[in-house]
């Protein structure tokens, strides 16, 4: 429903706004097709009830044609499922839609220089681009428009997706996201990190307040600290930096304190960058199991800065690793092959575009525990002490091969060791998976790359085979 507003998109239209050639019908295709969200394109749904643009024109004049948009967009805009519109180049230009748009949508500029849209567009039949001095006053003429509509500015569909949870991914970022912590906040961070080189010189203006690095950082007794020592109103701000377990903390703080208050995500590790910080999951472990207290508490704003990643020890970069290539088979992409900085937004991408679609976990962002059912069997029989992205590289090896799938591409990147557990204690673990039922559990497999299935079920001594086989004998 369009109404129930989290930070960007959630919950409400994505509009795509920019000049023409940009690339709003085909970026928008594509991000309505990864966000499961319908998608208009708003010159098509004009030509589909009207009849060519270009005739249109002609026939009918400019503000006759500008009637019939507005009438489209409002139309589309007014719908109570959360879609994706791509507006025309000149829709803008209707102060009602500019009004409507910020009521009832977030709204992305699609950026481009007017050189690759005159390239694009020059041999089209659009009645605006016939000459190039008239369509070059005009980009200068609207550039003003769409910035001033706008809530975020993309280049392509990762970063519609990534702009579209608030979700912000770009080198040296840390600084100025630090310097902005609001008066009347606090940072919490993970207590390793004001030791390391890229913290020097960063002096947050904020009380600043730390909790244990890793796991322990994920219990009451660190929670409970906090709201005790926490000292910021309804309008604080929390700026959470450090990894998975920093974030998952500090974000049941931020989502508890107060009952609820705002938080920024500042992921410090390769896992918290591409999953772990997007998405609101929140939460801490119990004595009897990891994640069983938590609340869905969405950040404001998620900062990734990929520059900090610069510390990190080998063994934590391998854990992210193993999500990245999770990431990747799921999305039917090779993003394992991708500079660092494109690699990182593109998985976040691709998660904010799974969550975008199931913000709650009500069904296909489930897909995002391939190989974790059996991770999570092997973890819980190593009493945790194997690595969780270890886990999940022996884990992706089962699915893929229960999804009659190659291995290779985990092999390689990954290269998963068999792990010596108990295989009795993994098998008794993998029934209690609480995204079980009945004490079988329900998988995810892949029927290509790219194309996941989710809620499998598949016979016990196959289940069995295929975990025995991530166990060193
Ligand atoms: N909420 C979610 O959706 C979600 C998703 C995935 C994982 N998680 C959780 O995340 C946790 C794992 O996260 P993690 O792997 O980031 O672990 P982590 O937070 O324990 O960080 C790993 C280690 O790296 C250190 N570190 C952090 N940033 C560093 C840097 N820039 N340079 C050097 N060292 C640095 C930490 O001190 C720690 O020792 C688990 O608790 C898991 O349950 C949550
Ligand atoms: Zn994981």
């Amino acid at each position: 429903m369009v109404g129930a507003v989290g930070p960007g998109a959630l919950g409400r239209h994505l509009a795509l706004v920019g000049f023409m050639g940009a690339g709003k019908s085909t970026v928008g295709a594509r991000v309505a097709r990864l966000a499961e969200r319908p998608f208009v394109d708003t010159d098509a749904e004009i030509e589909r009830r009207h009849g060519s643009i270009p005739t249109l024109f002609e026939e009918r004049g400019e503000a006759e044609f500008r009637r019939l948009e507005q009438a489209v967009v409002a139309e589309a805009l007014a719908g109570d499922e959360p879609a994706v519109v791509a507006l025309g180049g000149g829709a803008i230009l209707s102060e009602a839609t500019r009004a409507l748009l910020r009521r009832r949508a977030f709204v992305v500029r699609l950026a481009v220089d007017v050189d690759a849209a005159w390239a694009r567009v020059r041999r089209s039949d659009r009645p605006l681009a016939r000459d190039e001095a008239r369509f070059r006053l005009l980009f200068g003429e609207r550039e003003n428009l769409y910035l001033d509509v706008a809530d975020a500015d993309a280049e392509d569909a990762d970063d519609v997706l990534t702009a579209a949870l608030a979700v912000h991914v770009a080198r040296d970022s840390l600084a100025g996201a630090l310097a902005a912590a609001a008066p009347g906040g606090a940072v919490v961070v993970d207590e390793r990190l004001p030791g390391l080189e890229w913290w020097h010189g960063l002096a947050p203006a904020v009380p600043v307040l730390t909790v244990p690095s890793g796991e322990p950082a994920k219990t009451r007794d660190v929670v409970g600290r906090l709201w005790e020592e926490l000292a910021i109103g309804r309008d604080g701000t929390i700026l959470a930096l450090g990894g998975g377990t920093t974030l998952d903390a500090a974000g049941f703080v931020a989502a508890t304190y107060l009952r609820g208050v705002d938080w920024v995500s500042v992921p410090t590790t390769l896992v918290a960058q591409v999953d772990a910080a997007i998405g609101g999951k929140t939460g801490i472990d119990l004595p009897e199991g990891k994640n069983l207290v938590g609340a869905f508490h969405l950040p404001r704003e998620v900062v990734v800065d990929p520059d900090v990643l610069a510390t990190l020890p080998e063994r934590e970069r391998r854990q992210g690793m193993a999500e990245v290539v999770k990431t990747g088979l799921l999305a039917g992409r090779a993003l394992w092959e991708l500079p660092e900085e494109d690699m990182i937004r593109a998985c976040a991408a691709f998660k904010c575009a799974v969550v975008l679609s199931d913000p709650h976990e009500r069904g296909r962002r489930a897909i995002l525990n391939l190989g974790h059912t059996f991770a999570h069997a092997l973890e819980a029989a190593s009493g945790y002490a194997l690595a969780h992205g270890d886990a999940v590289a022996l884990g992706l090896l089962a699915a893929l091969r229960l999804s009659g799938q190659p291995t290779d591409v985990v092999e390689e990147v990954l290269r998963p060791r068999p792990v010596s557990v108990d295989p009795e204690a993994a098998w008794a673990a993998l029934g209690r998976d609480k995204k079980g039922r009945a004490g079988r559990p329900r998988l995810v497999l892949l029927r290509a790359p790219g194309v996941p299935e989710w809620g499998v079920e598949r016979p016990e001594p196959e289940v069995r085979a295929a975990l025995d086989a991530l166990i060193a004998r």
